[in-house]
């Protein structure tokens, strides 16, 4: 299957990284397509030939991950493969199962999300033989969680501490094999924490049957533990020479088991120095450090330390050396350390009892002591490493509702050659193991089948209960033999316990010892064997040995020098309370069942994921692929088994929408959506393709397909589908893509307009508030216009005045003449007088300024003239507009004698006049001139008469619009000739310059009717006036001269 979409006609528009990524997925799903990513859709799927097959194929294309169902079966690739980097652990990263390629970050990436999600603890089973790629499965799960994982602030270094602790391990717990350089030689659980943020925060870790045998026998071509030759390679000068060691390991009795020191896939060196490096960082003190080497280098010359027999039989130590380094480097009592390497102590009926060891018996407490000091100091360093990871109290408390993941890393089924104590274990877990998987895979599976509501289908499957029970049933069970045989008095061996066996377990189906099988068996099998039927296959156990590694004894005296040690961590190891308490400690192999117990109850309260390793042949080459050997495998891990629990009842399961999700487009009704209940959805799609009803079956919110040709149909008919579904989809995408951005755009433009209007509203509504309150108060100002300057009417009579100030201004009279002026609001009569006059008095100033000294004159004369006429002279009116001139006759048309005769008065001003004689009123043309200080009538050349101004009485004139006027003279003396009657038709002109002249401004009269002027000796003449169609001067009735007047 695949779900990679390859939009390869797309390509054009994506980028440069969007294309790599597309090349590399669909570079990862073409090679997918080898085989069957996941083995419940093999059609043949009871074929063992079928499923190897699968495996082999996807094998050759280094495709080492397949899945059954959500168990993943892993095949080691012995070659470093290109799929574990951080891009990878992001590919995986919240992705469904079955989206990509199967993976062991799919599988870690899947536990974390159930636990997150669900909130359910999670463990990982991993199981395989030795070397088929657990230790380095379960790596790659911590250091997938180790990066991908939120950090926890406070525990930061957790994840750094977390991957540190296994280099420690694995130098101490781990060794080359036959079958494995970097065989774990002990079983590991390791809980890891997370706290509510999936933050890793915690981890503890319980270790299983460490191999300790090992520490003193090596099978040929195997090597002890890897640490013992890291310290001997890597180790510096000085502290080899402190700890008495040489380079060479072949020195060493307990290294030269297995001939093998060096072992080219191992660099003890580079190895050695990652330890170094990883202790502090665990937290080991440098004096933790050094007591540690201690204990390894006490090890090796406990290896060395030799025995001898003497004369008597007795047995003694030969090698002083060692005995002092030991002494020296465990801190214990050199004499009791050689007392108790020689003699056993014993309690019976509660006395002690010395009794000297002789030559084997000493080798063996030797051997059973550095196992002792080794397996213990291991236990020690695992609870070390647990208290670095321990999740730390002020943690804990913030960490509640934290839940946990389990990673077991567990010895898968061995079967060797000769099958001893620890293969005997080492088959129970499993069978352990398996009793589990197959409850709780077939309890999933019957529990899934009950919540979709479909009939459970009995499986037929083994049930290996009967194998467990045939190892630890209590009393009848081999482990309980085993037990009474050691405790029992007497002579027990390992022979006894192989009849005892017998005895008890003689006819059961699963247990053949050489005396119970059949003819044809018994030749195959040695009388010290016995055989168990287990479910993975038959396993011939050689009784040898059981007994004393049951046991696992350290004689008491040995104990008690241990003790004493001054070495803390030995001490830590050995306690006093183990000497004391008298109670004889539990057996190996009831201690192993018992923690076996524990670790089920573990996993049994989580829900389990499985990584089934497979080695695909025992050269650890790359690339070989040996199908007996994994036909062996894929037995012992029962992974047929396995495949045929999880195809019982169908193939393929999905969730009704990932079902519709995917398949969809095969369907008009169901493309591009379907709107209706999921259930129709899916069963409206299966109808359309033609399922038929044995096929498939609907759940409550899964379909199961049963068989997996149905399933590659509907695969090969959505592939075909693809191209058209692309166009589709690209075509809507652009299409909504258009609408979005004419959306996007229609919306700002509103937002634009609407903020715009709302702006210009509330800008008007502002201006008609302030509008409507100004009238209100001109209102009221209006109102109040009367009263005071008070706040009702300030503004009303401010605007009042301001305005009538303003209009003022404009309309201001431009010339003196203009009398207009606008008319004042009552508060402003006074100011405006005020300014009226200041602008009068402004215009005149300006008026007067712009004056001319000639037209000065004429003013004053006018205003003279207006003084004397204005009103009172019917003619004045006339005159105002004609300009005076200076004077009316030029010196030329003066006489030159008269004005010889004048000489020095110079003639001001003359004028022609007539002259009506006194008597008779004769008219005579004469000319009327005027000096500053005297006036004369010239006829021609002759000055008739002169007038001195002061003489001048006054001058008298008519109210009509006559030129007469008269002189009035002096007429007391005898020469006086009595007044003047003249005519001048100039008489306002003429008349004003002579009385300005002779300063008699105020002696002009005006007479209404007729003027009386005085005559010589005292007789008096009288000029009357009327008023006439034409002017007409002559002598009327009485002597009077009447004159009449147009008007
Ligand atoms: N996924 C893998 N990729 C590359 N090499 C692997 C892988 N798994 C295992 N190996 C190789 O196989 C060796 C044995 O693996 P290991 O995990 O120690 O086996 P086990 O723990 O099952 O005994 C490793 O040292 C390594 O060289
Ligand atoms: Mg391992």
């Amino acid at each position: 299957m695949q779900y990679t979409i390859t939009l390869s006609h797309n390509r054009g528009e994506m980028g440069v990284e969007g294309r790599l990524r597309l090349v590399m997925e669909s570079a990862l799903t073409a090679r997918d397509r080898v085989g069957v990513q996941d083995f419940v859709l093999l059609e043949n799927y009871t074929s063992e030939a079928a499923f190897i097959e699968n495996l082999r194929r996807r094998f050759k294309e280094s495709l080492i991950y397949t899945y059954i169902g959500s168990v993943l079966v892993s095949v080691n690739p012995y070659k470093e493969l290109e799929i574990y980097s951080k891009q990878h652990m992001e590919r995986y990263r919240g992705v469904s199962f079955y989206e990509i390629s199967p993976h062991i970050y799919a599988l870690s990436d899947n536990t974390y999300r159930s636990m997150r999600t669900e909130r359910k603890d999670q463990c990982i089973l991993i199981s395989g033989e030795s070397g088929a790629g657990k230790t380095e499965a379960s790596k790659k799960i911590l250091l997938y969680y180790a990066v991908t994982c939120p950090a926890h602030d406070r525990m930061a270094a957790l994840g750094d501490r977390l991957l540190q602790s296994n280099p420690v391990l694995e130098a101490f717990g781990n060794a080359k094999t036959l079958r494995n350089d970097n065989s774990s030689r002990f079983g590991k659980y390791m809980d890891v924490q997370f706290d509510f943020r999936g933050a890793p925060v915690g981890s503890h870790i319980l270790n299983y049957l460490l191999e300790k045998s090992r520490v003193v026998h090596q099978n040929h071509g195997e090597r002890n533990f890897h640490i013992f030759y890291q310290l001997l390679d890597g180790g510096e000068e000085d502290l080899l020479k402190r700890l008495d060691l040489e380079r060479n390991p072949q020195n060493y009795q307990y290294l030269v088991k297995g001939n093998c020191p060096r072992v080219s896939s191992i660099n003890d060196k580079n190895d050695w120095k990652a330890v170094m490096k990883a202790l502090p960082i665990i937290g080991f003190t440098e004096e933790e450090v050094q007591e540690l080497l201690n204990i390894i280098a006490s090890v090796l010359h406990l290896g060395n330390t030799q025995f001898g027999e003497g004369e008597d039989g007795e047995t003694h130590i030969t090698t002083e050396t060692q005995i002092r380094n030991l002494t020296r480097l465990l801190g214990v009592d050199g004499s009791a350390l050689r007392e108790a390497l020689t003699h056993k102590k014993l309690i019976a009926k509660g006395e002690e009892m010395i009794s000297p060891l002789n030559f084997e018996q000493a080798g063996s407490a030797r051997d059973a002591l550095a196992k002792a000091v080794y397996g213990r100091t291991f236990t020690w360093l695992v609870e070390k490493i647990n208290q670095s990871l321990a999740l730390k109290d002020e943690v804990y408390n913030s960490s509640k509702g934290s839940s946990v993941i389990g990673l077991l890393d567990i010895y898968g089924f061995e079967v060797l050659q000769h099958n001893s104590f620890e293969q005997f274990c080492i088959n129970y877990c499993n069978e352990k193991l398996q009793q589990l998987f197959i409850e709780l895979t077939l309890r999933s599976e019957q529990e899934e089948y009950e919540t979709e509501g479909i009939a459970w289908e009995t499986v037929q499957y083994f049930d290996n209960k009967i194998i467990c029970d045939l190892i630890e049933e209590k009393h009848k069970g081999i482990i309980s033999i085993l037990d009474e045989e050691c405790l029992r008095p007497g002579e027990a061996c390992d022979i006894s316990f192989l009849e005892k066996m017998e005895d008890t377990l003689g006819g059961h189906p699963h247990f053949i010892t050489h005396k119970l099988a059949n003819g044809k068996t018994r030749r195959i099998m040695s009388r010290e064997e016995f055989r168990l039927l287990h479910y993975a296959g038959e396993v011939n156990y050689n009784v040898s040995g059981f007994l004393d590694k049951n046991n696992d004894s350290l004689y008491r005296n040995l104990k008690e020098v241990m003790c004493q040690s001054s070495n803390q961590i030995v001490r830590q190891c050995f306690r006093k309370e183990e000497v004391i308490d008298q109670k004889r400690p539990e057996m190996a192999a009831t201690q192993f069942k018992n923690s076996l117990m524990k670790l089920m109850e573990i996993l049994i309260s989580k829900e389990p994921s499985y990584v089934r390793c497979i080695k695909p042949n025992d050269a650890k080459q790359p690339g070989r692929f040996d199908e007996v050997l994994v036909r062996h495998q894929v037995k012992y891990l029962g992974l047929m088994e396995n495949l045929r629990v999880r195809r019982a009842g169908f193939a393929y399961r999905r969730r009704f929408e990932a079902f519709l999700q995917r398949y969809k487009p095969l369907c008009p009704e169901t493309w591009p959506n379907w709107h209706g209940r999921l259930a129709d959805g899916v069963s409206t799609l299966v109808n359309h393709l033609g399922y038929k009803p044995e096929e498939y079956k609907l759940g409550r919110s899964k379909i199961f397909i049963r068989f997996p040709k149905t399933l590659f149909t509907t695969e090969d008919a959505l592939e075909a589908k693809k191209p058209a579904i692309a166009l589709t989809l690209q075509t809507s995408w652009r299409g909504y893509r258009e609408r979005a951005k004419y959306h996007r755009i229609r919306h700002a433009v509103i937002v634009i307009q609407s903020a715009w209007r709302g702006m210009k509203a509330r800008r008007r509504a502002k201006r008609r508030r302030q509008a409507a309150e100004l009238i209100r108060r001109f209102i009221k100002g209006f109102i109040y216009r009367h009263e005071e300057y008070c706040p009702e009417n300030e503004y009303f009579l401010d605007h009042v005045r301001y305005s009538f100030l303003k209009k003022l201004r404009k309309n201001l009279p431009k010339s003196v003449l203009d009398k207009s002026w606008p008319t004042p609001p009552p508060s402003l009569i006074e100011a405006s007088e005020h300014l009226r006059w200041l602008h009068m008095q402004n215009m005149m100033r300006k008026y007067c300024r712009r004056i001319q000294p000639e037209w000065r004159k004429q003013m004053e004369q006018k205003v003279v003239a207006s003084e004397i006429f204005k009103d009172q002279k019917d003619s004045y009116p006339q005159s105002v507009g004609k300009l005076f001139l200076g004077t009316r006759l030029e010196n030329e048309q003066i006489n030159l004698k008269v004005i010889q005769t004048l000489g020095n008065d110079k003639v001001q001003y003359g004028v022609p006049v007539t002259k009506y004689d006194r008597r008779g009123f004769k008219a005579r043309p004469r000319q009327l001139l005027l000096t500053s200080s005297f006036a004369v009538l010239v006829d021609r050349t002759k000055i008739k008469q002169r007038i001195d101004y002061p003489a001048l009485r006054g001058i008298s004139l008519s109210s009509l619009r006559d030129g007469i006027f008269v002189l009035h003279l002096p007429n007391e003396g005898q020469q006086q000739k009595g007044d003047v009657v003249l005519h001048c038709d100039h008489v306002i002109e003429a008349v004003t310059k002579f009385a300005m002249m002779s300063g008699r401004t105020n002696h002009v009269n005006i007479s209404l009717g007729s003027i009386r002027f005085a005559l010589a000796r005292g007789k008096e003449g009288i000029v009357d006036f009327i008023r006439g169609s034409e002017l007409k001067v002559a002598k009327g009735k009485r002597g009077h001269l009447l004159v009449v007047s147009q008007g």
